[in-house]
This record gives structure tokens, sequence and C-alpha cells, in this order.
């Protein structure tokens, strides 16, 4: 059974902004957030994943996107090294947390910005890791070396798209799910040579989010938006769980954002 860390958007809300989806002017309505997340623990619970919640803490809003919290491979636990000042406070409750469920910390050096599962994402035998806006490109191999695994950083180019779980998801059969244009050149080859069998999404379906899915074997736990891709996906044989993620889509994040797998893998 896979464990998930989740954390409840007790004190989530719109209160900065760091990425172009952001606008404190428009807000998110907290009471129909806290309803939709609620959707996303309930519909993962109902899948058979074990799921562990992290307390959140006031003035940490984004706390909620677990996926930030580091990078869990093994035993092992990387903290992310958040790029911005406003989310850097979370940081030691997440490496707490996990501490406390049994995993060894490792911390990168501090000059070294990585912002965890949200930038680094499995696929086959290499961990894909997205930089520029948020993750450094130098903290990868700092990454590779401490877990023993092949990284294939890959640069992104569209602001919109500034953590590779936004754009990328690859899927238990070897095949993954993308938008090509939130790469550069040099970066959608390296997907293309490492990963043959790629479902294409197309930029009305990618402003969805619907790359930001939560993959538990034949199940994906998606935003709703994205009808093409899931019935791409059905016909593949997975089942898609389609929830409605409107108010944290504000906040530039959706279901997997709002997740991180203890561990994403039990072996690098
Ligand atoms: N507002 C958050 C930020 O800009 C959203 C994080 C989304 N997380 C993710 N894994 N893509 O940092």
């Amino acid at each position: 059974m896979r464990e998930l860390l989740l954390c409840a958007p007790d004190y989530y809300g719109i209160e900065y902004e760091i990425n172009p989806w952001m606008s404190r002017a428009q807000g998110a309505e907290i009471e129909l957030a806290k309803r939709q997340w609620r959707g996303l623990h309930e519909t993962l619970g109902s899948l058979h994943a074990k799921v562990e919640l992290v307390p959140g803490q006031p003035k940490l809003p984004d706390m909620v996107f677990t996926a930030n919290a580091g990078l869990a491979v093994g035993r092992k636990f990387i903290p992310s090294n958040f790029r911005h000042e406003e989310r850097a406070r979370e940081a030691p409750f997440f490496a707490r947390c996990m501490e406390e469920h049994g995993y060894e910390v490792l911390w990168l050096a501090k000059d070294l910005y990585f912002e965890g599962e949200g930038d680094a994402l499995f696929g086959g035998d290499a961990l894909f890791c997205g930089y520029k806006f948020r993750s450094d490109i130098q903290s990868h191999r700092a990454v590779g070396e401490m877990l023993g695994c092949l990284v294939i950083s890959v640069e992104l180019v569209d602001a919109r798209f500034y953590h590779l779980d936004t754009c990328f998801c690859p899927l238990p059969d070897g095949a993954a799910v993308w938008f090509p244009a939130a790469f550069d050149e040099y970066g959608q080859r390296a997907i293309r040579a490492h990963v043959p069998d790629l479902i294409d999404v197309a930029e009305e379906e990618a402003k969805t989010f619907c790359c930001n899915a939560v993959v538990l074997e034949r199940d994906i736990v998606l935003p709703q938006g994205a009808p093409k891709l899931v019935s791409e996906l059905t016909k593949r044989g997975y089942r898609c769980h389609q929830l409605p993620m409107s108010e944290f889509l504000k906040a530039g994040g959706a279901c997997k954002c709002l997740t991180m797998f203890m561990p994403q893998r039990e072996t690098p």
C-alpha cells in the first residue's frame, strides 16, 4: 500500500504571488477549497493509499502543497530548499514530520534551490528533475549523489508550468503524460529518448493542470477539465478520478502538488 503525505488547508489562502496563477486580488474561496481538499483526501483513501497528515501552520498558506516538502526515496528524505522566502519557513516542519516517520533527513547545501517531488519524478530508471523557475540545476547532481540514481535534468521554459509535476507525469507502464511545449528543445529530446511512449497533452488541457495527477497503479487522480486525456488514459486501461480543484489552481496547484509519496520509490 502506498503512503502519501497531505496537509489540510486550515491556513490556506492566496497571500502572495510567486507564480503566474496567483493573484491576491482574486483570492481563493476557503470553504470550497476545504471541500475540494476533502474530496482529494477521501478519493486517495478509497484507493487504498495510506494518507498521513502534516499539521498546517499559520502564515504558511502554501504548506498544503506537500509535493514541495522534499523528496523521499527508500528511508531517505531530502527536504526542499525553497527559492521564495514566502515558502522557506515550511521546510523545518516537513523535515520534522518526516523524521518522526522514521526517515533519515539529508539536507542539501543551503545555496542549492530544490523544490522536492514537485520538480523530481521517477520515470523508468531515471529521476527526471526540472529546473529554472524553482529548482537549480546544480541541486540535481547533489540529489543524484545522495540517492545514487541517474538524474536527467530538464529545463522548464513556460512560467505557467514552473514545476515539473505541472507538465510531466510518468505512468507505471513506462509511458508518461506531458505538455511538450513546457520544455526546451534539449529537454524534449531527453524525455523522448528515455520515455518512448509519450502521451501529449494539448495546451488547452495542460492549462487545467491535467498533468498534475496522482498515479496509484491503475488509478489516476487528476483535476477535472481534460476530457481528451481522460479518454486516452481510459483506453489504456486506467481508471480516472476527476476532481474539482478550482481553488487550488488559483495558487498554481492541483492533485499532485497536494500530495507527496512516502516514499516515491523504495529503491533508487
Ligand atoms: N503556490 C505554490 C507555489 O507557487 C504552489 C505549489 C505547487 N506545487 C507543485 N508541486 N507544483 O509554490
